[in-house]
């Protein structure tokens, strides 16, 4: 596909895998359009004029129907329309279907920036620095309102909603730097949410991973509230614990109290964590305390990434370019007690509770 040839003029460029397509499909309902207003208004002013009146006295012929035409107005409209429903869904599914082997950044919004966390412990306010040519996925929640992750040159815009994830994908296919808006009135500074995605080359994507201070990446960081919050306690290895085993978890079926089977994606952790009586695992009692309030979207994703890592790894799934690793980062990895991370402050306060005191605290639920 040669995307210069259907550059629109005035139209944002074209830098990914979906531009030139969902331009062609715009293209194709301005075309239309215009052609049906076209048509429709010459054909009514030559009847006009053709049909006028042309004495006092004049009884017009009346006219008893024409089935042919009757049928081909039915019929054209119909193909057209199917046309375009069946091109825009194909759009749609193609837009909202994960990949599986793309690069996974997880985005939160709040009010009124854009915070972006890499797999391999990269952060950026307002900015995501996206490799040439890759796929990436982008899992995004809100910290408050509702919130829209809009890139023009990439013809994506997802909704950034709070309490839950979506999830937009794109392939960038252009060296350059993209305007990010909210597109989501969010609050008085809604204009003020902005930013932008630069795309990079391979090198110059690998410079830039290495350039950037890095934090623990999710996953660390993740075990590390595992641990700090006491986690680690009851879901013990091989289900020996209260809780059920994390282990080799993502992804799998699992069987609920009620009988009914649940899918454990970042979803149903994310609920399990915040909310764990909404869904208790077969053969274990609700005595697992909420974690509303204790942390934040941003740890909830981390603390995913960590079940994910423990996870069993999906064939051909990766989270990064591995590069960074190669590298080896100015910081140590995994230093236990790190003060790195701005978001582990949460943390520190129930890092001391035994889960029996927090049970004690807050004796409602579990799964
Ligand atoms: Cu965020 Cu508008």
């Amino acid at each position: 596909m040669n995307s210069f040839l259907i550059q629109i003029p005035f139209f944002p460029e074209q830098a990914s895998n979906f531009a030139v397509e969902m331009d062609l499909f715009y293209l194709f309902l301005f075309a239309l359009t215009g052609f049906f207003t076209v048509l429709i208004g010459v054909a009514a002013v030559y009847f006009l004029i053709k049909y006028r009146r042309r004495s006092q006295g004049e009884v017009p012929q009346q006219i008893e129907g024409h089935l042919t035409l009757e049928i081909t107005w039915t019929v054209v409209p119909f193909v057209i329309s199917m046309f375009i429903f069946a091109w825009g869904a194909k759009l749609y599914y193609q837009m909202y279907t994960d990949p599986t082997d793309a690069l996974e950044i997880f985005v939160t919004g709040k009010q009124w920036m854009w915070r972006a966390q890499h797999p391999d412990g990269q952060r950026e306010i307002n900015e995501l620095h996206v490799p040439l040519g890759r796929r990436v996925k982008l899992t995004m929640t809100s910290e408050d309102v509702i919130h829209s992750y809009y890139v023009p040159a990439f013809r994506t815009k997802t909704d950034v909603v709070p309490g839950r994830y979506t999830t937009t994908w794109f392939t960038p296919t252009k060296v350059g730097t993209y305007h990010l808006f909210c597109a989501e009135y969010c609050g008085t500074q809604h204009s003020g949410m902005i930013g932008s995605v630069v795309v990079l080359d391979y090198p110059d994507y690998q410079a830039w991973l290495r350039g950037v201070p890095r934090d623990k990446s999710p996953a660390e960081a993740g075990q590390q509230f595992f641990t700090s919050l006491a986690c680690n306690n009851c879901h013990l290895e091989g289900n020996t614990g209260r809780g059920p085993s994390l282990q080799n978890l993502f992804g799998t079926e699992v069987r609920l109290a009620d009988g009914s089977t649940v899918k454990a994606d970042e979803t149903y952790l994310r609920q399990s964590i915040l909310n764990p009586g909404a869904k208790i695992v077969g053969g274990y009692a609700n005595d697992m305390p909420t974690f509303q309030g204790l942390v934040t979207e941003e740890q909830v994703a981390m603390i995913i990434q960590y079940i994910k890592s423990i996870g069993p790894r999906p064939a051909g799934a990766t989270t990064a370019p591995k590069p960074a690793a190669a590298t080896p980062s100015p910081v140590a990895p995994v230093a236990p007690v790190a003060p790195a991370a701005p978001a582990a402050k949460p943390a520190a306060k129930p890092a001391s509770a035994s889960p029996a005191t927090q049970q004690g605290e807050q004796p409602k639920q579990n799964r």
